[in-house]
């Protein structure tokens, strides 16, 4: 997979801009807050449907501005495709290939990336949340209807609730079946995902730590099952058993909205007992295991989106990363370019200034 172009007007320090990536290495060069980490953020609004960073969508929007637009084009498994995204202030509007789509889903699941960022730290360190936006963000962009099927949960996960603070014991198992369907898809998805996942990432950890520790990574969920149908069976019991705590709490105590993804080290909890070093590694490994899910599932490589990242590595990590990638089209970000990166450097360099982008070389 490689991105050719991309277009952006009115997106954030952008008032219009148009980059031509070449097949292997884009570095993205520039001082702090000139607009580096946003050619990250719009590339990824078109896998993951939305950004990571903005609390609202209108945020992305230049200041002064009442809409903005980005376009994509990339190849994928020799396909031309042609992506599009107008941001209002209410809503978007999205095509592919020209055609208007209603909704994410079928938005989805076209562009792959892999996304490093320095707040991937805190995915150990913070609480679940943090952790399920990891799997909800990367499972949308291939697995056909996750984002659909999460959306639906959430929607009547709010009903729920709001009839668990009116006491309304008679409508719930009505909600609860509801729930439990679409419920069973989202944690058998998750528990499916997270195996593969772990087996990778498992290999790349004892190749980055010299085989001195093994990482192992988990899915921990209250719901017992270990399928579609035996998750989704368990979730209706388990909720109909919790609906007089629930009216207690006002919430819904069970179910894939309280997920979480465990981390250990030779059976030790990552979070409380890692280096900020392991930690790192545990991290970089999560992220290189996404790598090769990826490549495995689609038979293509996904993009990579380095920010700030690269300049926190050792040498030898850094040359570890860039032979792993296996060729893939990887962007990344930097404040400088340190000069033993640049003599090995085989890429396109583009600068990046108040939001204007020069190409280097
Ligand atoms: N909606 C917006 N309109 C105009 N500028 C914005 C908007 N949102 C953020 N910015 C500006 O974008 C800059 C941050 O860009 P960013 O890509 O994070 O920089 P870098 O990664 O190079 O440090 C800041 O100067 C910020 O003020
Ligand atoms: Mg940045």
């Amino acid at each position: 997979m490689k991105i050719e172009r991309l277009d952006l007007q009115n997106f954030r320090t952008y008032s219009y801009t148009s980059l031509q990536f070449g097949p292997t290495l884009n570095v993205l060069l520039g001082q702090n807050a000139e607009g580096k980490t946003t050619i990250l953020e719009a590339i990824s609004m078109f896998a993951y449907g939305r950004s990571t960073r903005a609390k609202h969508e209108k945020e992305l929007i230049q200041f002064g501005e009442t809409q903005s637009q980005l376009r994509i084009l990339f190849h994928r498994n020799g396909k031309q495709m042609d992506m599009a995204m107008k941001i209002l202030e209410k809503g978007k509007q999205i095509k592919v290939n020209g055609v208007s789509k209603k909704n994410l889903s079928e938005f989805l699941g076209q562009l792959h990336i892999v996304f490093f960022t320095p707040d991937d730290l805190q995915m150990i360190k913070l609480g679940p949340d943090e952790r399920r936006k990891f799997l909800n963000l990367n499972m949308g962009q291939f697995i056909s209807g996750f984002v659909h099927h999460l959306r639906t949960y959430n929607q009547l996960l709010l009903q729920r609730n709001s009839l668990l603070r009116m006491r309304q014991f008679d409508p719930l198992p009505v909600w609860d079946e509801q729930l439990s369907t679409v419920g069973g898809v989202i944690l058998s998805q998750r528990d499916q995902f997270i195996q593969e996942l772990s087996f990778h990432a498992t290999r790349i950890y004892k190749e980055l730590s010299n085989q001195k520790e093994t990482l192992s990574i988990s899915y921990k969920t209250g719901v017992k099952g270990s399928n579609e149908i035996s998750y989704r069976e368990n979730l209706f019991e388990q909720l109909r058993q919790s609906a007089h705590h629930d009216v207690e709490k006002g919430f819904t105590t069970v179910g894939p909205h309280r997920d979480d993804l465990l981390f250990y080290l030779d059976g030790k909890p990552v979070s409380r007992f890692a280096s900020q070093g392991q930690v790192r590694t545990v991290v970089l490994s999560l992220k290189f295991a996404l790598f090769e899910y990826i490549r495995e599932k689609t038979k293509e490589l996904p993009i990579v989106l380095l920010d700030d990242v690269f300049s926190e590595l050792d040498l030898s990590r850094q040359k570890h990363l860039l032979e792993n990638l296996h060729g893939a089209q990887t962007i990344l970000t930097t404040t400088d370019l340190e000069n033993r990166l640049k003599a090995n450097l085989n890429g396109k360099v583009f600068k990046i200034a108040h939001g204007i982008i020069t190409v280097e070389r």
